[in-house]
């Protein structure tokens, strides 16, 4: 969950890595840090220590860890700093380094697991004698015995957290001897849990070494081929999207992977010592897509994305006969038409977006489909028809509940078919095959876009199947060319409902809870509405498929309880609309979604919110856009802080 950048190389260090933690923010800011070595010259007195800024020193040390940490986000961080507006390519002969300054350094954004959010236990941690650094994103199994071993052999911590022990692990093996490389991995060879982990070492000032058991790492490589010396820089994150500005060229480490880190280039072998040989890939995503431009946040940015998202998420993918070419999900005819049964496992939304591609496979392909909440699927994994087709859907393909789970149905004998948006994620790369989602970078912790084009691919997905599966060529000519019309009917919608929206925001922001209901194919969108709303306005929000309202939920009902309707104009329509007539009896406010000529729903609407009509199997699509709007303009009504919400992380790579 957190964020993890280092670097090693012959500039300024704190400037890239201040960059790379903003970059990173996203993944964890309950607090930051960062670690650079300095050369003890430059210490107001040589070798002392300086309780201010926690630098650590030991006996006539060459180099020591100038550490600073904060609680809040980076720009507090950034204020203790000092000036990191050097440009970041001045070459620096490292014992010339202005006050302060070093050219290798290690930082983090903390999602607190182990430990409360305080300055203590903020990364970087180090040693007691302040000559080995650690930023860390994982937990550690059975750290509580740990500690207490430790603390009863002597060994000083300062913080609460799992991660200090790692730190003090590694300086123990190098105090027996160990270089960096073999400290870390005699550190590591014992523990059991998870980690993307970055080790800094005073000793061993232009080294940094890093490894990977279940929470993401890539290596960035600084040096071009023949480059020049000079510039020489090796990257280190828990995210490509911190090395995009400096370095398109990276390895992603795999578990058990390690990784020794200098400013000419890095060396890769596994825990047993094995040596690597790296797969060096190119990063082709634009910077462009992740800077936040002339919009107020990113989750606006990405709202107004999805037009353009759809557009791109069919582009070479859907003919306008219908006929569908998905190149990373190449099933013959004879297998579609055989499928016995389909399970699509993801969590938040994209489980959301899951229950829609379910409903979708079953309507267009007659295919029992359903989809599972990851997490609970890892614990007990549902017995499933060995030939059954199995999906697995994230945005950022990291998601911890979400590998695991995957990782369990591989166990059962499984071929996984990976949806995910994140290029060369664990998820893309543990998935044999599946399709890109092409949504680009999302940044927001709020998933908008990411829904929209997982939404889109698996409509096609479930077209595909169709035709092999006795759907009419007609049925799929029509559904085609409500796909293609997609990107103008959503742009269009977007801005039908921006002034309604308003209103409508501003009526749930004095509400006591907001319920949601949806039948059919808009319940997973009313669930979708409601995680939205409560994630980033923390307002209680739940959803209902409308006949369950009477069953128990009408009792929450009254003036300050409003009611969100999804009323598209499919089957579902004279249901929903028997559902809300209850609705207003009971004298809850209404906010109804329908087509804009429905006047049976406008009619019971305290605020209507117009959706273009549609294909009704394409409404979901047009359906989410508003709700993401609603929730938004809630969250800026109570004055929340739209991109980073309370106690969440954008990549939930934690158990
Ligand atoms: O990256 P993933 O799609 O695997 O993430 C899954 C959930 O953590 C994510 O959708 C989360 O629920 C979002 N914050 C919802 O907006």
């Amino acid at each position: 969950m957190c964020g993890i950048v280092g670097v090693t190389g012959r500039a300024p260090a704190l400037p890239l890595l201040i960059d790379g933690l903003r970059r990173l923010e996203y993944r964890g800011y309950d607090s930051a840090g960062v670690a650079v070595l300095i050369p003890a010259s430059a210490l107001p007195s040589p070798g002392a220590a300086d309780p201010a800024s926690g630098i650590h020193e030991s006996a006539q040390p060459r180099y020591v860890l100038s550490r600073h940490r904060s609680v809040g986000p980076v720009s507090r961080l950034a204020a203790l700093l000092p000036d990191t507006a050097l440009l970041p390519d001045t070459v620096l002969l490292p014992d010339a380094a202005p006050a302060g300054h070093g050219t290798a350094g290690i930082a983090h954004t903390r999602w607190a697991t182990h430990g409360a959010v305080t300055e203590a236990n903020a990364h970087p941690h180090v040693d007691a004698a302040g000559r080995v650094a650690v930023v860390h994103n994982g937990v550690l199994e059975d750290a509580a015995r740990l500690r207490r071993q430790l603390l009863a052999e002597g060994e000083a911590l300062a913080s609460d957290t799992d991660s200090e022990l790692l730190a003090v692990l590694v300086a123990r093996a190098q105090r027996a001897g160990s270089g960096p490389e073999d400290a870390v991995r005699a550190a590591l060879a014992g523990l059991h849990g998870t980690w993307g982990v970055v080790f800094a070492f005073a000793d061993h000032p232009d080294v940094l070494v890093c490894a990977r058991m279940g929470a993401p790492m890539v290596v960035g490589l600084g040096r071009a081929p023949g480059g020049d010396p000079r510039h020489d820089r090796t990257l280190v994150a828990s995210d490509p999207q911190a090395l995009l500005p400096w370095t398109r060229r990276v390895v992603f480490l795999e578990d058990g992977d390690l990784a020794l880190l200098r400013p000419e280039g890095a060396v890769f072998s596994r825990l047993d010592g094995a040596r690597r040989r790296p797969q060096v890939r190119v990063l082709d995503t634009p910077l462009a897509q992740v800077e936040l431009g002339a919009f107020d946040d990113h989750m606006d940015r990405e709202i107004a994305e999805q037009p353009e998202v759809l557009a791109r998420a069919l582009a070479g993918r859907l003919a306008a006969d219908g006929t569908v070419v998905l190149g990373g999900i190449d099933l013959p005819p004879r297998r579609m038409a055989a499928l016995p049964e389909a399970l699509l496992v993801g969590c938040g939304t994209s489980l959301h977006a899951a229950r829609v591609g379910a409903a979708l496979f079953a309507r267009l392909a007659d295919l029992p489909a359903h989809a599972a909440e990851a997490s609970e699927l890892a614990l007990h994994p549902p017995r499933l028809h060995p030939d059954a087709l199995v999906l697995a859907l994230s945005q950022s393909g990291e998601t911890f509940d979400t590998l695991q789970a995957v990782g369990e149905l591989e166990l059962r004998g499984h071929e996984v078919l990976g949806l995910v948006n994140t290029v060369g994620s664990s998820l893309a790369r543990r998935c044999g095959a599946g399709v890109y989602l092409r949504a680009g970078p999302e940044v927001s912790v709020a998933s908008t876009k990411a829904f929209s084009a997982q939404v889109v691919a698996l409509t096609l997905l479930a077209l595909k199947l169709g035709r092999s599966r006795g759907l009419p060529a007609a049925r799929a000519t029509a559904l085609a060319r409500a796909l293609l019309d997609l990107p103008d009917a959503l742009a269009a919608t977007r801005e039908a409902c921006a002034a309604p929206v308003a209103g409508a925001a501003a009526l749930l922001s004095t509400a006591r809870a907001v319920a949601f209901t949806g039948r059919g194919l808009s319940a997973p969108v009313a669930a979708e509405g409601a995680l939205k709303l409560l994630e980033l306005a923390y307002l209680p929000a739940m959803a209902w498929p409308g006949g369950a309202l009477k069953h128990g939920p009408l009792a929450l009902l009254d003036a300050r309880t409003p009611v969100v309707a999804l009323v598209p104009d499919d089957e579902t329509r004279a249901a929903a609309l028997t559902g809300l007539a209850e609705v207003c009896t009971r004298g809850a406010p209404t906010v109804v979604l329908h087509a804009p000529g429905d006047a049976d729903a406008a009619a019971l609407a305290t605020i209507s919110l117009p959706v273009a009509a549609a294909d009704p199997l394409v409404a979901p699509l047009l359906q989410v856009l508003p709700l993401q709007q609603l929730a938004r303009g809630t969250a800026l009504a109570l004055g929340r802080d739209i991109d980073r919400p309370r106690n969440l992380a954008k990549s939930v790579t934690v158990a």
